[in-house]
């Protein structure tokens, strides 16, 4: 049986067609199926509404006192509800409930674990035209998630999604205490599975009604973010990544200064040999600190380390290009060699902990046993008959996500 969560507040405008076309897709998985409303106490009847059509459809309303957040309103749903299968669909009809068909299909009949409806991949989209005020907030907001939670994000397209399902298999033991809005980051965090699905889909415009998304909402979203990255152990990668750059911050600005200076090189020459040694110290820190390769050195076929420290090179590549640049620039302004140095390599590390995290943590996440497996629906992937075993953010989680 399919258990479909749908949070509301203020959406009586939409609620009955929701549920309607809600209960009309999943009728099409030919199994059982049920939808509960959480209600926070709308003031527009918006309970009451759903209410009247449980004559017809399997509904049923589970109301709060007070808003108290789409997050909570799900995992207050899905405590009573009766599936094996668990899932949420947003009551405002910019997730076309249709959709649901595939999820579900997704789980059954392609042993996916969990199954989301994605804003991306082949036919996925947005109806509306977003300002590119909305297109910078929405990608920091995605960066910063891929950044924070390189390792749980590393498969996933659309994390923010409002409409997914999963097992609650993946669920038993896992103690999901998310605030905000994203409930599905909260679960790909700590639940324990192994093959993914996502469904691309047209986002609407929200023709009724309006969103509940604001300031505080944004807030709780940072302190989501920090909050799984602490339990899942990805905070303590992240802060070794970091640690590992500043080591090779020094290298680079004492080898530099170095052979500029008590060698009198060009400080061309200097550079070249300084930032890839500083380089090399960082990769190979990483490679024994921050990620903690099982096979480490020695026990890894050697092709496997070079092609990893070439794609280490090319990663960073952008970062080395800022880096040589303001060093030769403030030096040749007349700024001491080793501010001048200082300044690039901060200006390089910046650029690398802004930006390159996720491939980074993909490049070496990837070489292990330890990824999830991913497609999209109707891609044909045949990874998705996955024998690979589960993350370790996964293994992690089981211990209680105590960290
Ligand atoms: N019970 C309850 N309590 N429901 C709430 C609350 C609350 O405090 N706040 C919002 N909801 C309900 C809304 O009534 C709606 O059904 C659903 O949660 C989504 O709220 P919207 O305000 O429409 O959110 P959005 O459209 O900006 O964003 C949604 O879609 C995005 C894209 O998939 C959310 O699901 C985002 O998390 C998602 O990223
Ligand atoms: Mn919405």
């Amino acid at each position: 049986m399919i258990s479909i969560v749908l949070p509301t507040y203020n959406e009586a405008r939409s609620i009955q067609e929701v549920l309607r076309r809600a209960s009309e897709a999943l009728r099409k998985t030919e199994e059982g199926h049920e939808l509960i409303v959480v209600d926070d106490s709308s003031p527009d009847r918006t309970a009451e509404l759903a209410e009247a059509l449980a004559s017809e459809i399997p509904v049923r309303v589970l109301r709060r006192p007070g808003r108290q957040g789409l997050a909570t309103a799900v995992v207050a749903g899905w405590s009573i509800a009766k599936g094996d299968v668990l899932g949420v669909l947003d009551a405002d009809l910019q997730h076309p409930p249709e959709v649901l068909t595939q999820l579900a299909d997704a789980l059954r009949n392609r042993n996916a674990d969990v199954a989301i409806a994605a804003r991306s991949g082949p036919g996925g989209g947005s109806a509306e035209d977003w300002s590119w005020m909305r297109r910078l907030s929405s990608w920091t907001a995605r960066h910063l998630a891929a950044c924070v939670l390189p390792r749980t994000l590393a498969d996933v397209s659309d994390p923010m999604s409002g409409m997914f399902i999963v097992r609650v298999q993946s669920l038993e033991g896992v103690r999901l205490e998310p605030t905000g809005y994203k409930i599905l980051l909260e679960v790909l965090g700590k639940a324990h599975y192994r093959d993914l699905v996502e469904v691309p889909y047209i986002f609407q415009a929200r023709s009724l009604g309006s969103s509940k998304l604001g300031l505080r909402e944004s807030l709780q979203y940072l302190a989501h973010l920090g909050r799984l990255a602490r339990s899942t152990g990805q905070l303590r990668s992240w802060m070794r990544y970091a640690a590992v750059g500043f080591t090779g911050a020094v290298v680079n600005v004492a080898v530099l200064t170095f052979l500029a200076e008590r060698q009198a090189w060009p400080v061309g020459w200097a550079l070249a040999v300084a930032i890839p040694l500083a380089l090399l110290n960082n990769f190979f820190w990483n490679w024994l600190f921050t990620f903690r390769t099982p096979q480490a050195l020695g026990a890894e076929p050697r092709a496997g380390v070079l092609r990893r420290l070439v794609h280490y090179g090319k990663v960073c590549a952008t970062g080395v290009a800022l880096n040589a640049s303001l060093t030769l620039l403030l030096d040749w302004q007349g700024v001491p060699l080793p501010l001048a140095s200082a300044a690039g390599v901060t200006l390089g590390g910046a650029w690398n902990l802004f930006f390159n995290v996720p491939s980074i943590w993909r490049s070496w996440d990837s070489a292990s046993p330890h990824s999830h497996s991913s497609s999209w629906e109707g891609s044909g992937n045949p990874e998705l008959v996955s024998t690979g075993q589960a993350s370790s953010s996964h293994r992690k989680a089981e211990g209680g996500g105590g960290r």
